[in-house]
């Protein structure tokens, strides 16, 4: 039971929370177009983003957490490849979490970046 609430939980609030990190530590996240997949502990309910940048100032973040059943989304390839959930061939876009197949009614949960040029320290909030 308690596992049923905690997945109910997962999927009809999207977890927030505030973490920073330097994006140079970060070989995927290296080149535009690069995507990784991190975790803050303590943050976001410790559930994994999906971090994507766009360009040498613009990154994007995304929860993880599928908006169907709740169920954890792929990381794309790159930055143009489609987020897929395998769980029922659910797709999002990479540019703004929407949907664009299968069976999600709502998109992924993105977060506010905030990028400092001097410190290369990306700031995800949400
Ligand atoms: S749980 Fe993701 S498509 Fe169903």
């Amino acid at each position: 039971m308690t596992t049923l609430l905690q997945s109910c939980t997962s999927f009809n609030a999207a977890p927030v929370g505030n973490a920073s990190f330097d994006v140079t530590t970060v070989t995927e996240l290296s080149k535009d177009g690069g995507v990784t997949e991190k975790t803050f502990p303590g943050q976001f309910d410790s559930v994994p983003l999906i971090i994507i940048r766009e360009s040498e100032t613009k990154y994007l973040a995304f929860c993880t957490v599928c908006t169907h059943y709740g169920k954890k989304v792929s990381a794309p390839a790159n930055s143009t490849s489609d987020i897929i959930c395998n769980a029922h061939n659910g797709h999002f876009s990479p540019k703004d979490g929407h949907v664009i197949s299968g069976p999600p009614k709502s998109g992924l949960t993105r977060y506010n970046c905030s990028f400092n040029t001097e410190t290369n320290i990306l700031t995800i909030t949400g």
